[in-house]
């Protein structure tokens, strides 16, 4: 069952709002079987599928920037290093401490709340001035 993307997240861009589709898709995934994943390695490559599905699509963002060019390139790509260096560390901490409620915490206030943010104001607003690109 796929996820449906509320109203105020829709890019306009095809290949952006597939992408947000199937990560947000992922992380709800994940969120809702924290509790029945049976353990560590389990959690683990959960995390590992959701965050390789994330460090994808930016690069795919940033490449579809560069090529058209966008004047606000390198602001977009710092708030995706702020993401990437969060999940990298989120990561490591999960790695040496075990799946915590901490590191499930962590997980759903990058993803649901500051990663959403993100949609909702950074991307929507590259989406609208790249238009028809
Ligand atoms: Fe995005
Ligand atoms: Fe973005």
């Amino acid at each position: 069952m796929g996820y449906t993307l509320d109203v105020s997240l829709v890019t306009g861009n095809r290949m952006i709002d597939d992408q947000h589709r199937e990560l947000l898709g992922r992380a709800y995934d994940m969120i809702n079987s924290e509790q029945a994943l049976p353990g560590y390695q389990e959690f683990m490559a959960a995390f590992t599928f959701l965050k390789d599905y994330v460090f994808y699509h930016f690069n795919a963002e940033e490449e579809f920037m560069e090529k058209q060019g966008y004047e606000r390139l390198s602001a977009h790509r710092s708030e995706h290093d702020y993401f990437r260096k969060e999940l990298a560390a989120i990561e490591k901490d999960a790695s040496q401490k075990g799946a915590t409620r901490e590191i499930s915490m962590r997980i759903h206030m990058l993803i649901v709340d500051r990663f959403i943010q993100h949609i909702r104001t950074t991307d929507r607003r590259m989406a609208a001035a790249l238009q028809g690109a």
